[in-house]
């Protein structure tokens, strides 16, 4: 077999056969195949596409590339993924919650990179927490109290590791195909059985296209299933920061609020989307309503929120911060921004609320930046709100004062008053419901 004939093959518009792919995966990450025959292919991936079939074996050869988790032992455990947003603080929100009814959760998230923010870096936020555990205290952890979140501990997925670095620089990131394989490589290899995804669309999103989202969460779910995973997606609303916080413990907070019932809003609405899906998919409830009752006597009875406040022991960090948030890390300088100008808002540009968070410290540019936990800011009006002169837009959290003054003329840009509104679409669809 040579790699040139595979490249042809896919140049020309057939379909590659599992053979094919796992000559092409295994050859690469063992770097028999240089770089410049896997661009070419991923070109040629790109441009022709990828079948059900295809996408599924890719998939599944580049899980397999590295080491899997094997969670056996834990019976029926499950996984939720982002695609990535701005305020998406839903995993803090959703793991307490469906573990509080019952379902275990073996969740390795990520760092934040670029606009978004990353589950790991909220959760260090919290005085003495740690998400570096080993696979043992890992599964021990869900065995024992139903729920774990870390980082990855071990080398999984090589294959997507270097295919992701080279579709950057060759501009073959944007195919659904190639998101759909490398995101459910991640999540094959991470072991849980049932897989809930959160598929992002809008200006903060990975696809700012509704119906590119709902594209790819049809392959992705398709994915899952196909590969013996319980799989469903919901794609939600990304044109404006999802909660009302930007910044690592400014959004630990707000999530402690909500599981304190404090506070309402989209943030809730799409943590109980999530939470009511993934109890149906492991048959703990019948139907959404019933999972809607037991995950609303879950909030409302505040297990959610002691169950938060297990998992944050069990990881080493301070629980009385779910009673006292003033023991989160807390930025020297508040500072309002106000409206100069009157309207409706009509639209945010999400990804430069992200952006903005960045400059002051919250988010990294590079991988090895380091993130203050303080800083970021709280938002003040949400599209179709009125906004008066003078209003209150941004209320923003810093250490630096230099920086406050950079990031508030950033934010300043990040809106549109008009005299009409309509309010967003927060849940476009759901892809594979429950009976
Ligand atoms: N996130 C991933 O993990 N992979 C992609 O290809 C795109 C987004
Ligand atoms: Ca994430």
């Amino acid at each position: 077999m040579r790699m040139y004939d595979i490249i042809a093959k896919k140049r020309d518009g057939k379909k590659l056969d599992n053979k094919d792919i796992a000559f092409f995966i295994n050859g690469y990450i063992k770097e028999q195949i240089p770089d410049y025959q896997a661009s070419a292919f991923l070109m040629a991936a790109f441009l022709n596409g990828l079948d059900d079939d295809e996408t599924v074996h890719l998939t599944k050869v580049m899980a397999s590339s590295g080491d899997m988790a094997d969670l056996r032992e834990l019976g029926t455990v499950a996984d939720k993924h982002s695609t990535g947003g701005v305020a998406d603080t839903t995993t803090l929100i959703v793991v307490p919650l469906v573990c509080a009814c019952g379902l275990k959760v073996a969740k390795m998230s990520g760092r934040g990179l670029g606009h978004t923010g990353g589950t790991l870096d909220k959760l260090e936020s919290i005085p003495g927490m740690s998400v570096s555990l080993e696979m043992n205290a890992f599964m021990s952890q869900v065995k024992r109290i139903g729920g774990a979140v870390i980082g990855q501990t071990m080398n999984m997925c090589p294959a997507d590791k270097m295919l992701y670095a080279l579709r950057d620089v060759t501009a073959t990131v944007e195919s659904i195909p190639l998101i759909a394989s490398s995101i459910m490589s991640k999540k094959l290899a991470s072991g849980s059985n049932i897989i809930m995804l959160d598929v992002k669309t809008g200006s903060g999103a990975f696809m700012t296209d509704p119906d590119n989202a709902q594209k790819l969460a049809n392959t992705m779910v398709r994915i899952g299933n196909m590969a013996g995973r319980k799989t469903a997606a919901i794609i939600s609303d990304m044109s404006q920061p999802l909660g009302l916080a930007v910044g690592n413990s400014l959004e630990v907070i707000e999530a402690i609020d909500v599981l304190s019932g404090r506070i309402q809003g989209d943030l809730l609405t799409v943590s109980l989307s999530l939470a009511s899906r993934m109890l149906c998919l492991a048959n703990i409830a019948k139907n959404d309503e019933d999972a809607n009752a037991m995950l609303l006597e879950a909030l409302h009875s505040k297990r959610a929120l002691h169950k938060f406040g297990e998992i944050i022991t069990a990881q080493g960090g301070n629980t009385n911060v779910i009673h006292d948030t003033s023991l989160m890390p807390h930025a020297r300088i508040i500072s309002t921004l106000h409206a100069k100008s009157e309207g409706i808002l009509t639209a945010t540009d999400c990804k430069r609320i992200g952006e903005a968070a960045g400059m002051l410290g919250a988010g990294r540019l590079k991988k090895d930046d380091i993130i203050d936990p303080a800083v970021g800011f709280i938002i003040k009006k949400r599209i179709g709100d009125t906004v008066k002169y003078g209003d209150e837009l941004f209320e923003v959290h810093a250490n630096d004062e230099n920086k406050i003054e950079e990031a508030m003329k950033y934010l300043e840009k990040c809106i549109t008053l008009t005299n009409s509104a309509k309010s967003p679409t927060l849940i476009y669809g759901l892809v594979s419901s429950c009976g």
